[in-house]
């Protein structure tokens, strides 16, 4: 059950008006589940991304990165299953030409007034259920033929387990060890909307964990309880997080084991998934060694044995946490002695899109240049951004807005003794430095 309000509409709004977010070809109308993200859209994703990879990549030994291509072979797709099987059921309603899931009509709305789920007005027709491929096919090469159809990848991992004896063998990794990439991947999803969080072109941050069978349970929780305090690091709300276990019904006919990690996104929508650990055995490895005829085994030389791992993989989707970040971050407080209140987006101060702002008090009395000359002595280091219209208070609520963890104020003061105001976006709480120590206070106040 969700426990806390529904605050979407409020940052759609926000991510349009103030850069992080725009529907994909607006000016036409926009294309049905596709976001662009702008300035400060691309900065706090990249933001995540980085600290995803620091941790599973850059933090250790036993994890190698990749970026495999989005257009793979197409058996690879057979040997994953997902010709056959990546689909979902579908209805149409002959009356509104809505087009619905069949297993989530509960969650979907039939756009006649009163709003109400597919099927309930005694006007809707809904056809009989049919399958739906997911995957978004195209054509390699000058001939528009079956034998040249290729497709959007619909998960980034397929990339890792062809490569898994490439990476092993290149790097001199020992089982066991992990793969980890960040890319795009593409589903023609038929349920919308819900802003970012299923989107038909997303990308995922996925590892591969390779371990020797027996061993896989081990690996599996100390993985679970691992991503789980990457989320809570970037400053999720424990209360928001909850695991979700897959049960019988739930779990991929190869899984041993499966976890969600859930975040609470409020309103109707509520607890939802934003990343799966999953214990899948030898399933892809086999499967790939079945349709491609080479052997993708270990040869563990300690012991004199080889065999297929099994493979733990944890996979996050960069938009759901991205999203997951913004509803989270989003708060809306009184200001004591001030009549309007402010919008506040608390992100943790590493994914925020701009770091600091710089402010001349006024537009005279060479505050304008001293605070160019601390923008220019800053910004290699720090995303910044400098601002000298309108009132102080205006200035402060634009950063506050969009998340700036720290804003500079140059005044009558500064200009004299080279003495500068540090605000604090969560506390309001203001420090005066001298300026040449800006950087290190920044840097220590930004760590973590
Ligand atoms: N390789 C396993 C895999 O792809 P998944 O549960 O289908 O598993 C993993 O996807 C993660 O990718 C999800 O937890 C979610 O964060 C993200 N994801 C999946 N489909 C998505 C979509 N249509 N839009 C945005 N994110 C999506």
């Amino acid at each position: 059950m969700a426990s806390q309000p529904d605050v979407m509409d409020k940052l759609v709004s926000l991510c349009k008006r103030r850069g992080f977010i725009f529907q994909s070809s607006e000016i036409y109308g926009g294309t049905g589940s596709v976001w662009d993200y702008g300035p400060l859209g691309v900065e706090l994703k990249k933001n995540i991304k980085d600290r995803w990879w620091n941790a599973m990549v850059r933090s250790r030994d036993d994890i190698e990165g990749l970026d495999a291509a989005i257009l793979m072979h197409p058996r690879t797709w057979e040997a994953r299953g997902h010709v056959a099987g990546f689909v979902d059921p579908l209805v149409d309603c002959k009356t509104c030409k809505g087009r619905f899931r069949a297993d989530k009509l509960e969650d979907a709305r039939c756009p006649q007034k009163p709003s109400k789920q597919p099927g309930a007005h005694d006007a809707c027709q809904l056809t009989e259920a049919r399958n739906f491929n997911l995957m978004f096919k195209t054509y390699m090469g000058a001939l528009e033929e079956s034998a040249s159809i290729v497709y959007l990848r619909p998960e980034t991992a397929q990339g890792i387990f062809v490569n898994f004896l490439n990476v092993q063998q290149s790097m001199r990794q020992k089982v066991p060890f992990g793969i980890a990439q960040i890319g795009k991947a593409f589903r023609n999803e038929i349920t919308q909307g819900n802003f970012i969080f299923r989107t038909r072109e997303f990308e995922q941050m996925e590892m591969q964990f390779f371990v020797e069978p027996g061993t896989d349970m081990e690996w599996f929780e100390q993985w679970k309880q691992l991503r789980m305090e990457w989320h809570l690091a970037l400053g999720l709300s424990p209360e928001r997080l909850q695991f979700h276990q897959h049960g019988a019904g739930e779990l991929a006919h190869y899984a041993r084991a499966a976890f969600d990690v859930t975040f609470d996104f409020g309103g109707t929508l509520g607890f939802q998934e934003i990343e799966g650990v999953h214990n899948r055995g030898d399933f892809d490895l086999t499967q790939h060694q079945q349709f491609s005829s080479k052997k993708l085994e270990y040869y563990d030389q300690l012991n004199n044995k080889r065999y297929v791992p099994y493979v733990i993989e944890t996979s996050v989707g960069a938009d759901r946490v991205t999203l997951a970040a913004l509803v989270n971050a989003y708060r809306e407080e009184s200001v004591e002695g001030e009549d309007e209140g402010r919008v506040v987006l608390g992100l943790h101060p590493s994914i925020a899109p701009i770091k600091a702002a710089i402010f001349p008090l006024t537009k005279k009395d060479g505050q304008p240049e001293m605070a160019k000359g601390i923008l220019n002595d800053l910004r290699m280091a720090f995303p910044m951004d400098y601002d000298e219209s309108g009132s102080i208070g205006k200035r402060y609520r634009r950063q506050d807005e969009v998340g700036t963890p720290f804003c500079i104020t140059v005044d009558g003061q500064s200009t004299t003794d080279q003495t500068v105001t540090v605000r604090d976006r969560d506390t309001l709480a203001q420090d005066r430095i001298d300026a040449s120590q800006l950087k290190s206070y920044l840097a220590a106040k930004l760590v973590g």
